[in-house]
């Protein structure tokens, strides 16, 4: 059966990591939507301020729209890009993944960021950017959050896998980094960069 899985989140979560895991273990492909415009040159140019590839949507679009249509079985849609590229129609669920702000940082440093780009990243992923996107995109009722902090790559693609095949239900709102930082008293270490 054809079923198309979407997993976003900010850079950095573990969307990659996940999305292959996820995509061997249910027999199906991985399709990564920022290998696509790197490999498959759907660009319209380089962003001169992020030095990044600005991705040709609709390119993009056409060309996992034909992925998708000659694909029988499972296809994990890596990126945040697919709420630009794909619709509600056509996909089962998105999962939006979370991953702590402190454990964000540290990746995303330790990837070589640099402070205020990773600063930035670490805000949207405060902000919940990519869960309010998701979802209006995709509308309540296929969007998921799934708190990746602390757990193996195994036991989030099961996790996953129980939401998809009915045995779990789809969540959301299941965390507030927001709340928390404030609370804490932190949330001007993160925001104030802005
Ligand atoms: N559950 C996890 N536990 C520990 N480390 C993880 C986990 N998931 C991912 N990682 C690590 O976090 C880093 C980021 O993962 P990954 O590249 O998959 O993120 P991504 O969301 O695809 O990022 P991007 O948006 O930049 O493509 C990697 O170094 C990966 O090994
Ligand atoms: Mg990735």
């Amino acid at each position: 059966m054809k079923q198309v899985l979407v997993l976003t989140g900010t850079p950095g979560v573990g969307k990659s990591s996940i999305s292959r895991l996820l995509a061997s273990l249910l027999n199906g492909i991985h399709v990564s939507l920022g290998d696509l415009v790197r490999q498959r040159g759907l660009s319209s140019g380089l962003d001169p301020e992020r030095q990044a590839l600005i991705a040709d949507e609709e390119l993009l679009s056409k060309h996992v729209k034909e992925i998708i249509k000659k694909t029988d079985g499972c296809i994990v849609v890596d990126g945040h890009l697919a709420t630009s590229v794909l619709g509600a129609k056509d996909i089962a669920f998105a999962f939006v993944l979370r991953r702590d702000p402190d454990d964000l940082l540290n990746v995303l440093v330790g990837r070589g960021f640099a402070e205020r780009k990773a600063r930035e990243n670490v805000a949207a992923e405060i902000l919940d950017v990519c869960l309010f996107d998701a979802v209006e995109t995709y509308g309540e009722g296929k969007v998921c959050e799934v708190d990746v902090s602390d757990k193996s790559l195994q036991d989030v693609a099961n996790e996953i896998i129980s939401v998809v095949s009915g045995q779990s239900r789809c969540r959301k709102g299941i965390v507030d980094w927001l709340t928390r930082l404030e609370s804490q008293g932190r949330l001007d270490d993160f925001l104030a960069s802005l």
